[in-house]
């Protein structure tokens, strides 16, 4: 961890000196000032994290350097040191902005319990505000990678969804089609981005509790209702629902789901008065509800209100468009992630990228590209990199040893693999990388063999 910076002021060349000694012992790095005027100058300087100012100071005094430095640099915190008994003072400076104050004589050990809770409450701080500022961030529209045109469809969708204040929306894709990461997209990207998104999956919460974790209980509504609670759909007011697998809802609570989908009216369990909320509704599954219909296990009332504005996420094996820009995506982030420098990957890498089939969709690109990251440590990402059982499962190998009878006159080796390049070649219609996987070679090598056999 960095040392943390700590401006002590005080005209007493003593004090100044047994601080610089004693919390220099305790890990920090230490200036000091004798005058409020240096002082000043060392803010500047040094960016202390902390400051020990004494309010009796020749010159400039001590609250004069607290206004002073709370104009420009608002962080530094201010631990005043007061004559004992002079509360004014330090009353004053709490209000210019001054973190505590301690009085003189004082305790060294005592100081040292002042200091170490000043600097973790600002640690605190600045965690909490760089995750505000970043939070959002990572859930904008910034963060869906798409370049097929199926996606870049999506992004526009999304733009137009979130701009507009159309309540309720309805995706649906595959698995790991990035359905929940396009709800926190329309969600941060619009108007109601400083209001709650509340999620909850349909699918994890058992029936008898689902119905309460919606809509909420009133006091005594059933045996464990202890307290009155307030469900989802309230306490994300103003913001956004999303509800994700909303093909396994059960029966009984999609008819009152239809009622809030309606008129955003609903009724806590047990209760009697009407609640009314503004909230969108983002729903999403990976189920067919056409099927679901036809088996009367989704309503059908339910699907229409619910699809007021449908967005479906193609499977990423149809977009393949978009497999180069994710990887380029996740290479970055991972790196970032994990200290790597990983800068390109290999072609024929990239031919088993862009040709698999990726049933997880861009979950399963994600989790490959991670494990290479993490796991390797070479520049390139090569096919090697990858999980195994991925890369051999496509080029479906494992079906047991080959059987090659050499004839008793004996073959020129040279002319079997000019024979096998050529037939590789003739089973997928001149695809060079296709041809490449089913002689197991890589794409570099196999251009090598039909140079040298001249077929280019
Ligand atoms: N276009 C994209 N750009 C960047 N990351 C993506 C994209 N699509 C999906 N991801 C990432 O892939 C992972 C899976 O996405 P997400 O959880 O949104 O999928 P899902 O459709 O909700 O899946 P499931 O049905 O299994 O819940 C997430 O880590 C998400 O950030
Ligand atoms: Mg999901």
């Amino acid at each position: 961890m960095r040392k943390h910076k700590i401006l002590v002021v005080d005209d007493e060349h003593l004090i100044r000196w047994s601080l610089d000694q004693n919390l220099k012992k305790q890990g920090y790095e230490v200036t000091t000032a004798g005058s409020g005027e240096e002082a000043m100058r060392l803010v500047q300087e040094e960016s202390p994290d902390l400051m020990l100012l004494d309010v009796q100071l020749p010159g400039m005094n001590g609250m004069e350097v607290l206004e002073k430095v709370k104009e420009t640099e608002e962080d530094v915190i201010v631990i005043m040191v007061t004559a004992l008994g002079v509360l004014e003072t330090a009353v004053k400076a709490m209000r210019l902005g001054a973190y505590d104050y301690i009085n003189k004589p004082f305790n060294l050990d005592e100081l040292a319990i002042v200091i170490k809770k000043a600097l973790e409450t600002q640690e605190l701080k600045r965690e909490v505000a760089q995750l505000r500022s970043t939070q959002p961030k990572k859930f904008s529209i910034d963060g869906i990678i798409g370049e097929s045109d199926e996606q870049k469809h999506v992004l526009g969708m999304v733009r137009k969804i979130a701009q507009s204040d159309a309540g309720t929306v309805l995706i649906q894709g595959e698995s790991g089609t990035g359905k929940e990461l396009v709800a926190k997209a329309i969600h941060y990207e619009s108007g109601r981005a400083d209001k709650p998104f509340m999620a909850i999956n349909c699918a994890a919460v058992p029936e008898t509790l689902l119905e309460s974790e919606l809509m909420g209980h009133e006091k005594g509504a059933f045996t464990d209702a202890k307290n009155l609670k307030k469900g989802l759909f309230e306490m994300a007011d103003g913001g956004t629902v999303f509800l994700d697998e909303i093909g396994d809802m059960p029966q009984g609570i999609q008819a009152k789901l239809l009622r809030v989908l309606e008129d955003r009216t609903f009724r806590r369990v047990g209760g009697t008065k009407d609640i009314h909320v503004d909230i969108r509704i983002i729903s999403a599954t990976n189920k067919d509800l056409l099927a679901a219909i036809k088996e009367k296990s989704f309503r059908n009332d339910l699907y229409y209100r619910l699809q007021v504005i449908p967005i479906f996420l193609t499977p990423l094996r149809e977009r393949r468009a978009d497999i180069l820009a994710l990887v380029r995506f996740f290479i970055d982030l991972f790196n970032k992630e994990f200290g790597k420098s990983v800068a390109d990957i290999s072609e024929e890498a990239e031919q088993f990228l862009l040709e698999y089939d990726w049933p997880g969709n861009v979950r399963e690109l994600k989790n490959v590209i991670e494990r290479a990251i993490i796991l390797e440590n070479a520049e390139i990402m090569q096919l090697e990199h990858l999980p195994r059982e991925l890369v051999s499962q496509a080029s479906g190998d494992g079906g047991g040893p080959l059987e090659f009878i050499l004839p008793p006159e004996g073959v020129d080796i040279e002319d079997v693999e000019r024979e096998l390049i050529k037939q590789a070649l003739d089973m997928v219609e001149g695809n060079q990388s296709k041809a490449a996987k089913k002689l197991n070679l890589g794409i570099d090598a196999f251009r090598y063999r039909m140079k040298k056999f001249k077929f280019l």
